[in-house]
């Protein structure tokens, strides 16, 4: 099977230029100019923009939380991915059970994900405990499994002591793996979360006003100071929210250290008002939003360097009997919000059209420096003669409103409904196979592969 993209206008992390892409056999074979190349499928992308595939490196398909399970599972979340422009995923893995090893979840996980992924998907390690065993594990799930990142957390049930969080960052630099972490000072949010539930503030903001950006920032300085105590290993700040924390992590890498920052569309668009709205349960999720302040020092941010990465940390319940199980206390909303199929048309219009970021920029934050950040580039994240043929095409000119009716997640609302976009992906490519045209999916369930990851390509 050949395809040929014509007349299109490429663009990677850093180039831009007019050529047509050549693919035979899922891979791309050949760049160029008027390539003159019998094809089975020929693609007239004059006007469009033909980009690396989009690359979410933070996502909870299927996860179990408490009462509820999220409501994408790996085939409704992945046709979503799709038909927004995203051909890769990488999910974050749900906690198993007290003391399991670290292959536990990824043989669940499997069971999850074969036969149901429309794309190509790795998985992230998560980490409950240190021990000794743990630590040999890290090396078979990297040498074996193709997981060379893993995740800790400093709240919720499974959070790290200082000490087991020294021992797995020395580790995964000891085996050229990367640590991500979900920074936020538990203690303080249980002070606070009593302190408001005490006299009855039990309304969706006190969820914000319960995790202030300082228990942010303090765990994200806490986890850089661990990260080079434990020998300058290498340290993926997921989902950054907070001015005060981007503060911290630019000090660490104009110091030389190898700190990676990831945030999300939503961290860049939407501000703490939202839980303030009579359906801002919608919103609740961890770390919360925040004020204009940061999401404007979250996109200087991005421009100047400091952050590598945007994914969305998609994680949905529905609204109606979910999300509402917090309507008489925000601690008994589940957190999490969607995401995955807005990602790539919200950065493109909020970013590249209104003047925030460059294209070449979009491209990076959006698939190239995910891919290398978790193991999957060249082979993805980039357009370039032998790599996967994960090709997206976005229309620059189309309009489209934001709603829940024009999206194919499994749940019933967006975070931006009624967001006016301008620029909108028309076809989505995995692997040389045409899986979405003009927002229709038209792909195979169980076409998605699992990509074993290798190490890390540092920035
Ligand atoms: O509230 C959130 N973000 N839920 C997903 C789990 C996590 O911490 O990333
Ligand atoms: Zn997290
Ligand atoms: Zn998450």
């Amino acid at each position: 099977m050949s395809t040929l993209i014509k007349n299109g206008t490429i663009v990677t992390a850093d180039d831009i230029y007019r050529g047509d892409v050549y693919i035979e056999d899922e891979i791309i074979k050949e760049i160029g100019l008027n390539i003159c190349k019998r094809a089975d499928v020929v693609i007239d992308a004059k006007g469009k923009y033909v980009i690396p595939g989009g690359i979410d490196i933070h996502t909870h398909l299927n996860i179990h939380v408490g009462k509820v399970t999220a409501s994408d599972d790996f085939y409704t979340g992945t046709v979503a991915a799709a038909c927004g422009g995203t051909t890769c995923i990488v999910d974050h893995m749900g906690f198993g059970p007290k003391d399991c090893d670290l292959t536990h979840q990824v043989k669940v996980y499997h069971k999850y994900a074969d036969g149901k992924a429309v794309i190509d998907y790795g998985f992230h390690g998560v980490i409950q405990n240190i021990n000794d065993n743990r630590l040999e594990e890290l090396k078979k799930l990297l040498e074996e499994e193709g997981i060379p990142s893993s995740k800790m957390y400093l709240t919720y049930d499974f959070k790290l002591s200082d000490y087991e969080a020294l021992r797995l960052l020395a580790r995964q630099k000891e085996l050229g793996g990367i640590t991500a972490v979900h920074c936020e000072n538990n203690d303080s949010i249980k002070y606070l979360k009593e302190y408001f539930i005490k006299q009855g503030k039990i309304q969706p903001i006190y969820h914000a006003l319960s995790r202030p950006a300082e228990v942010e920032g303090e765990a994200i300085n806490r986890m850089i100071n661990l990260a080079k105590i434990a020998g300058d290993a290498p340290l993926y700040i997921v989902h950054l929210s907070t001015e005060i924390g981007l503060e911290y992590i630019k000090m660490a890498r104009d110091r030389g250290q190898m700190v990676y920052a990831e945030t999300c569309p939503q961290y860049l668009l939407l501000t703490e008002d939202k839980l303030r709205q009579p359906d801002g349960l919608k919103y609740i999720f961890s770390p919360p939003l925040r004020r204009e302040r940061d999401t404007a020092a979250l996109w200087s941010g991005i421009k100047d360097g400091y952050i590598q990465t945007i994914a969305t940390d998609h994680c949905p319940f529905f609204y109606k009997g979910e999300k509402q199980l917090g309507k008489d206390n925000f601690a008994d909303c589940p957190n999490g919000g969607p995401g995955i199929e807005e990602r790539i048309p919200l950065i493109f219009s909020e970013g590249v059209v209104k003047g925030r970021i460059g294209i070449n920029k979009f491209v990076d934050v959006c698939s190239t420096a995910p891919a290398k950040l978790s193991g999957l580039y060249p082979r993805k994240g980039h357009i370039a003669v032998g790599s996967d043929a994960d090709i997206v095409l976005i229309d620059p000119d189309k309009e489209v409103t934001m709603t829940r009716d024009i999206l194919h997640e499994n749940v019933d609302y967006t975070m931006y409904e009624g967001f006016k976009v301008r620029g909108y992906p028309v076809l989505t490519m995995v692997r040389g196979e045409i899986i979405v045209q003009d927002n229709k999916f038209i792909g195979k369930k169980g076409y998605g592969k699992f990509i074993k990851r290798h190490r890390i390509t540092h920035l």
